[in-house]
């Protein structure tokens, strides 16, 4: 199967192009850099620009599924400018490729899409366990621009193209990611919680993200799936996790969620959101994750 990828330089876009070419698919991916073109070996790099609304028509060329990860940082400072960027690229980024593929008149093999979305859609809740049924609310940034990503990602659907949403949970990667800063003051024995630390994170390995984004692409899998592990902690329990897997003391308290919400501003809301998402649809459709459970997903990560 020939697939092409979009944000294919980024945490979970390298591990996807890893386990593709791994399983024998060949790979087309659309890069916003000029120099990652040639960057990743055994896959073709091809030129696009949201912001300019410049894309490589090549890029479509005998693929059958897309798999769109394309999307500006979030864990950058939340100004008025980043955050219309964070905005912009995914909804210009989906609306430029849903164009570009209507512009192809038919003359392509796509069938399939496998769009990234965020559980950020949901409101942070200490009671609620969000599944696919949720009627989501503009009631946040993130809110907002989750709902404008997955309205724009639709599409795709517009055009008779199957398209599955994975609403994608905190994702734990060897480097960077949600664990990269954490890892730090773990280490000297500083790990401590966020306010509370009551708040629910639905996290998943990337090797599970990958699998369920592959199985959505050579299944044909339509709608909204969650992709987060079966097992979401307390942000505490998350913390204390991660200690524990390093073999370093956990004993500090709790950090005060003024201070924080000092250093990271609105951007805070990231470690304070709680949300309880279901992981049951993705489980009904037979997939078994390979990572069920934090302290071993953790350990396989370090
Ligand atoms: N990581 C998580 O915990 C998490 C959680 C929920 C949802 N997600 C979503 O899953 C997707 C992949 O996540 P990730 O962690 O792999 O993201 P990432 O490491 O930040 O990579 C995203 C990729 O998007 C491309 N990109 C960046 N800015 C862009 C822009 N302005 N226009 C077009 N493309 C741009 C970049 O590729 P080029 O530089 O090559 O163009 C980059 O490699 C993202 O859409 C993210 O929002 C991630």
């Amino acid at each position: 199967m020939k697939i092409l990828v979009t944000g294919a330089t980024g945490l979970v876009g390298s591990v996807l192009l890893e386990q593709a070419t791994a399983q024998g698919h060949q790979i087309h991916y659309l890069t916003t850099r000029k120099n990652q073109l040639e960057a990743i070996p055994n896959a073709k790099g091809f030129y696009w620009n949201p912001k300019q609304n410049k894309i490589d028509h090549k890029c479509f060329e005998g693929v059958d599924v897309l798999i769109h990860l394309a999307g500006a940082s979030i864990s950058q400072r939340w100004t008025r400018k980043n955050k219309k960027e964070i905005l912009d690229s995914r909804v210009e980024g989906t609306n430029l490729l849903v164009s570009a593929i209507q512009q192809l008149n038919g003359k392509h093999q796509l069938k399939q899409v496998v769009a990234a979305s965020a559980i950020g859609i949901y409101p942070s809740s200490f009671s609620a366990v969000y599944t696919e049924d949720y009627t989501p609310q503009p009631n946040s940034f993130l809110e907002e621009v989750v709902i404008a990503w997955e309205k724009a990602e639709d599409g795709f659907a517009s055009l008779g193209l199957k398209l599955c949403k994975l609403r994608i949970g905190l994702v734990l990667t060897a480097t960077g990611g949600v664990l990269g800063p954490l890892k730090i003051p773990t280490w000297f024995g500083l790990g401590a919680a966020f306010g509370n630390g009551q708040q629910t994170q639905s996290w998943i390995h990337v090797d599970d993200l990958v699998a369920i984004s592959l199985n959505a692409a050579t299944q044909q899998w339509e709608g909204i799936y969650n992709a987060v592990s079966p097992q979401a902690v307390s942000q505490k329990a998350f913390t204390k996790t991660l200690a524990k897997a390093m073999q370093r003391p956990y004993f500090m308290p709790s950090l005060p969620q003024f201070l924080i919400r000092l250093v990271m501003g609105e951007m805070s809301i990231l470690v304070f959101n709680s949300q309880n998402v279901s992981a049951t649809k993705v489980l009904q459709k037979g997939y078994q994750f390979k990572y069920p459970e934090l302290l071993t997903a953790i350990k396989s990560l370090l």
